[in-house]
């Protein structure tokens, strides 16, 4: 039964270019959405950038640009990448177009005339990375950097008073944040007393964001504009048909340093503007260098661009889906980028195409050869292809998605060691040529159903793999490979990487 799939990615800061960890969140989110489209669900792909607030403000000072002319700059930088990624979003939101900034005030609207917002002096911690007031905890944690001590009259949304709300909401809505642990550390956080949100930033302080209507003097805090644009985009209070066709989103992706502003923040303000919450929060782990988080701030960054220019965007987009336990965190290192690259898509997947058409175009000019079940040759590979595709969905749908990859590569690796166990050639020499186009057609259609289903991970090398076998638009059915199509000429699918030993 096919429905509809609004999955969204963080919009991302434009304080710099983009790092692997932006990379991360965006393929895991084109892959979701290129797998829900494959099971004929309509799809609405957002992702963007946040462009307003202190830290881009400070960017643009930095490089003596205007912050506008900054993100103008930086912004192609983003959308270049995700080109080279093959990332296919449905729309892509930049926080400084007009379509975003009147919803935001619209929404700062709505929640001030609901009696949910009230004018106070503040006096505390302000953490210009994270862009939020901290309490002196958190300040001692030493958590947190580029802190600052602020005493400012502002305009602050009474989070508080939804507080026993979303205790009861996320008790009894299990699946609203993903995975189980996160939900437990939000509900950890939600056992204090919740403070009320600053919303307002005083003009004279930082003037880089969106006017608040009823406050001329001020501009919003840059979190309370960047969420809405989670419903900014599909139409809240512009295009009501649109807005209702897709919200609530399915899953909101996030990493995990986000987990507060999305689990608190945001539903709060679902709360007060009388909308439903999102589906799933998802909180993905970090990529870290040795113990630490890749971070722009910390100058430890990979840039995707480098890896994907070497080695391919498959080959990276497969390594970040499979070297990841969704939900854990993971250690990025190019010695295991290699290793996957050579095991995995060299080794396995691109040597099972090497040997199919080698076997093929050696004893059967080059063409599929027919197939028959037997008692004595039903394969196991036969056995694991017909699993493949239902044990994938499982764990595509509860967000294992290496899991998913594991699965079907296993297909991949039985189809190899099936054809040396049974030795095609050998039969032949034997004059079982019928035993051998039968061993071969298994493995052909096991390679063929194995591109398919990593279609999503890797679009490009996958296609090549199906348009190789002659088997564009097939789908995840075994059989579906038709005797005597002639294969085509192809190079090998991922030459394998030598590293120097020294
Ligand atoms: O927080 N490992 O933007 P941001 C994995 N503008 N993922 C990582 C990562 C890493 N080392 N580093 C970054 C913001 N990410 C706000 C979001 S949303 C309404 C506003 C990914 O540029 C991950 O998805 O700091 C993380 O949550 C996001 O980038 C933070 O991007
Ligand atoms: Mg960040």
């Amino acid at each position: 039964m096919s429905s509809k799939f609004y999955v969204t990615t963080p919009i991302y800061y434009v304080n710099d270019k983009p790092h692997i960890g932006h990379a991360y969140t965006t393929i895991l989110a084109d892959c979701l959405a290129r797998y829900h489209r494959t099971a004929g669900d309509e799809v609405f792909f957002l992702t963007g950038l946040d462009e307003h607030g202190q830290k881009v403000q400070q960017a643009a000072e930095k490089r003596g640009m205007s912050p506008q002319a900054h993100c103008d700059d930086l912004a192609p930088r983003f959308t270049d990448l995700w080109k080279k990624l093959g990332i296919q979003y449905d729309d892509f939101v930049r926080t400084t177009q007009d379509r975003h900034k009147k919803i935001v005030q619209a929404a700062l609207q709505k929640v001030y005339d609901n009696g949910d917002v009230y004018e106070a002096e503040y006096e505390g911690w302000y953490s210009v990375a994270e862009e939020r007031f901290i309490t002196d905890t958190e300040k001692e944690s030493g958590q947190f950097r580029d802190v600052q001590r602020l005493k400012e009259k502002n305009y602050f949304f009474k989070m508080s008073k939804y507080q026993k709300k979303l205790i009861e909401y996320i008790e009894t809505h299990p699946e609203f944040i993903q995975p189980q642990h996160r939900k437990n550390e939000i509900l950890g956080f939600l056992r204090q007393p919740l403070g009320d949100l600053c919303i307002s930033r005083p003009k004279s302080r930082l003037s880089w964001g969106i006017e608040i209507p009823f406050a001329k003097d001020y501009v919003t805090y840059v979190w309370f504009d960047a969420l809405i644009n989670y419903i900014s985009i599909p139409g809240w209070g512009s295009d009501e048909k649109k807005f209702k066709k897709w919200w609530p989103a399915n899953v909101h992706l996030i990493g995990k340093d986000i987990l507060t502003t999305h689990c608190v923040y945001w539903p709060t303000m679902l709360f007060s503007l009388g909308l439903p919450l999102p589906k799933t929060v998802f909180a993905h782990g970090w990529w870290l260098i040795g113990e630490t988080k890749m971070s722009k701030s910390l100058g430890n960054v990979i840039n995707p661009l480098d890896l994907v220019d070497k080695y391919g965007e498959d080959a990276v987009r497969y390594y970040l889906m499979r070297d990841m336990v969704l939900g854990d965190d993971a250690n990025f290192t190019l010695e295991n980028f290699i290793h996957r690259y050579n095991s995995d898509l060299a080794n396995d997947f691109g040597n099972l195409l090497n040997r199919v058409s080698g076997l093929l175009n050696k004893h059967f000019e080059g063409c599929i050869p027919e197939s028959f079940v037997s008692e004595k040759l039903i394969h196991t590979t036969h056995e694991v292809g017909r699993r493949l595709w239902q044990e994938a969905q499982i764990h595509i749908n509860s967000f294992k998605i290496h899991e998913a990859i594991k699965t079907i590569m296993s297909l991949v690796q039985v189809a190899n060691s099936s054809l040396e166990k049974e030795a095609p050639w050998k039969l032949i020499k034997e004059g079982n040529k019928a035993a051998a186009g039968h061993c071969l057609y298994t493995a052909a259609e096991a390679l063929r159903l194995s591109a398919v289903a990593l279609n999503p991970i890797m679009p490009g090398k996958t296609k090549i793999v199906l348009d190789v076998l002659g088997a564009e638009g097939t789908g995840l059915k075994w059989g579906e490979l038709k005797s005597g199509t002639k294969l085509k000429l192809h190079e090998a699918l991922f030459p394998r990487i030598e590293v120097e030993k020294k």
